[in-house]
């Protein structure tokens, strides 16, 4: 099987790799990629925003299987091109994909299927924005309503900091989703699925913040474990029965069947899973981890899902133990981030590359703002964070900067679901 990944960061890494331990891939190729896929894939220049584009590629490459990581190209209609070029495509159609692309959509969606989720209003115009704030709080959640890359909201209890952020993206055009604070601790949980049967991996938890102790702004994810030691034996089916299944079948009865990877970020609250967000892809940092623990062969998982024979697929297999992913980032990053620096130590196993380049001479440089993910296993948690640190403390990049607290609370015990009301 030829197969195709469109992407660039340490997500498309992660399924490059998976992908090359698939017996059954004759060869792989990733398109645009960065420095470190360069070294288990043949490297394609792509727009990935082209859905065209990338279906040209997916012929002219003869693709058996193209799998699409990031949302921009599923958005855009990339997985549609590349069906109406007659090749099976891993991911959901322009239409499903609005399910991440348009909160309002997907809040639509959940309260059609009966699905937890946070109660939300949506703003559109300044002079209404003062009254909408007073019915939320004393934490404001304030989103974008659109693709924003896990940047575009700020969670807060500081009234004057939603209302300026609100306020932003008013004047920037972009309509605002005002939500309830969901509080309890996060899951993200994956889950395949072809449209009718739905396959969950096992679940992972990110850590968003900047910074140690969850502080700081938000970023696109700084960290990743999985599984949880904390959760339930019973959280994965409690999730996929309660918030999963039913937005699949909602979207499939609204003749819109979501195909790929559903990711449900979840709050676990005192009233249960509560779901944050959908997303149409596998996430980012948390597929690092996830993957490097997934035994069953990776490219004829995505094919029965890209074909519609989920149902047929024996269950997954996985390693025992625990992954741990720690995101190096450039320095400045969630803001401007510096780029350009050489950086050491890349060629290590676990070290995933995100936005890097070799340039002539052969060096490795940072081209943006997450640079690494790199990832540790482990019989624990414990054992896995060590190994994923001690894999840190031997790359070097001018100026980057890592959490070094990623799964450390979960790892002593200090994590648990609360208690159901
Ligand atoms: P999103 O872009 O919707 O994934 O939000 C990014 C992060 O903001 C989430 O992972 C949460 O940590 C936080 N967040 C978003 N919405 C809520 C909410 N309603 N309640 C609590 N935290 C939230
Ligand atoms: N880990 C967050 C995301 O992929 O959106």
């Amino acid at each position: 099987m030829r197969v195709l990944v469109i992407g660039s960061g340490a997500r498309e890494h992660a399924l490059v790799l998976a992908l090359s331990r698939d017996p059954a891939v004759t060869a792989l190729a990733c398109a645009p990629g960065n420095a470190g896929v360069a070294g288990h894939a043949e490297i394609a220049g792509v727009d990935v925003a082209d859905a065209a584009a990338v279906a040209a590629l997916a012929q002219e490459w003869k693709a058996d299987l193209v799998v699409v990581g990031p949302e921009q190209p599923l958005v855009a209609g990339a997985a549609d091109a590349v069906r109406a070029a007659g090749i099976p495509c891993f991911g959901p159609s322009k239409q499903a994909a609005c399910i991440e692309g348009s909160k309002a959509f997907a809040k639509d969606v959940m309260n059609s299927a009966g699905v937890p989720t946070a109660h939300s209003e949506i703003v559109d115009n300044p002079a209404r924005l003062d009254a909408a704030l007073a019915r939320f709080g004393p934490t404001w959640v304030v989103k974008d309503d659109g693709l924003a890359a896990g940047k575009g909201v700020v969670v807060t209890r500081d009234s004057a900091t939603a209302r300026a952020h609100a306020m932003t993206l008013l004047d920037g055009g972009h309509p605002v989703l005002l939500e309830s604070f969901l509080d309890g601790p996060e899951v993200s949980l994956f889950c395949l699925t072809d449209g009718t049967t739905v396959v969950p991996l096992l679940p992972a938890q990110d850590f968003k913040r900047v910074g140690d102790g969850d502080n700081g702004p938000n970023t696109g994810g700084m960290g990743a474990y999985s599984p949880l030691p904390w959760a339930a034996d019973d959280l994965v089916d409690d999730i996929v029965t309660r918030c999963v299944q039913p937005v699949v079948d909602e979207l499939a009865a609204r003749g819109t069947p979501f195909t790929g990877l559903l990711y449900a970020g979840l709050a676990l609250t005192s009233d249960g899973p509560e779901v944050i967000e959908f997303n149409c892809r596998f996430g980012d940092p948390e597929t690092q981890s996830v993957l490097t623990l997934l035994r069953t062969p990776l490219a004829g998982l995505l094919l029965a899902v890209a074909t519609g024979r989920l149902a047929e697929h024996p269950p997954l297999e996985w390693e025992d133990g625990y992954a741990v992913t720690v995101v190096i980032a450039a320095e400045g990053y969630p803001g401007r981030p510096r780029t350009g620096d050489v950086i050491t130590g890349t060629e290590a196993e676990g070290v995933l590359h995100a936005a890097t380049r070799r340039r002539e001479d052969g060096a490795v440089v940072s081209t943006g703002g997450r640079v690494l993910s790199v990832v540790g296993t482990g019989a624990d948690l414990a054992a896995a964070r060590e190994a994923a640190y001690e894999r840190v403390s031997t790359v070097h990049l001018t100026g980057s900067h890592h959490r070094t607290d990623i799964a450390l609370r979960a790892a002593a015990g200090e994590v648990a679901a609360p208690s159901a009301n």
